[in-house]
């Protein structure tokens, strides 16, 4: 069953409003980048399964719960995913990374991969794929193919805001995948960037514009 969560968590809104704001500089945008990115993760992770284990408190003995011993590998898609890296990453230190380069086709009709590195046992682990935007799908669906191939069994995709073409596309390709984003905006422009959105996610990361 193909489903979208978009997350309406006030911080997670209140910190999407201010990367929004063309004046937040890369070293704001980056911050909230991973704030943004931990938050998300925080919900993404929500079904992963506990067992019951006994710790002795400084009071009393306690029936609690630990998570149940499934792996999890984040596999950003370069470059504009990898700075949600460091954020997903510190809600669950023991990720394993897999990377994932994505570009557009000299025709800009589809997409390439150009670098992928991913865990050798990524099929134990449930794999949660991290891009600031999806726009019109071809990145994320290069990256599911790569990821899908090595033999991924359980897919989630984390991004910040979303097209619903792109949502579409990544449906329409991959219904098992489920897909988290701090929102859904109107569509695409007609330089197939993300209305209102954010504008360049790696540009303005890295402060390369
Ligand atoms: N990539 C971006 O960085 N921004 C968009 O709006 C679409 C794709």
């Amino acid at each position: 069953m193909p489903t979208l969560h978009i997350l309406d968590h006030p911080l997670l809104q209140h910190k999407i409003s201010i990367m929004r704001d063309k004046n937040t500089g890369a070293k704001d945008f980056r911050e909230l980048v991973n704030e943004v990115a931990m938050l998300m993760t925080y919900e993404a992770t929500r079904d992963l399964p506990l067992r019951e284990v006994t710790v002795e408190t400084p009071i009393a003995v306690a029936k609690t719960k630990i998570i149940a011993g499934r792996k999890v590998a984040f596999v950003p898609i370069m470059r504009a995913g990898l700075g949600m890296l460091d954020g997903a990453n510190a809600l669950v230190p023991a990720a394993k990374v897999g990377h994932i380069g994505i570009c557009r086709t000299k025709d800009n009709n589809g997409s390439e991969c150009y670098y992928c590195k991913l865990p050798f046992d990524i099929n134990e682990r449930d794999v949660v794929v991290l891009d600031l935007m999806l726009a019109t799908g071809m990145s994320a669906i290069g990256a599911l193919e790569k990821i899908y191939e090595s033999g991924a069994k359980t897919v989630k995709f984390v991004c910040v805001a979303a097209s619903p073409e792109g949502v579409k596309a990544v449906q329409d390709a991959y219904p098992d995948v489920e897909i988290y984003t701090g929102a859904l905006d109107a569509g695409l422009n007609e330089e197939q960037y993300i209305t209102p959105g954010l504008g360049d996610g790696g540009d303005r990361i890295y402060g390369t514009k």
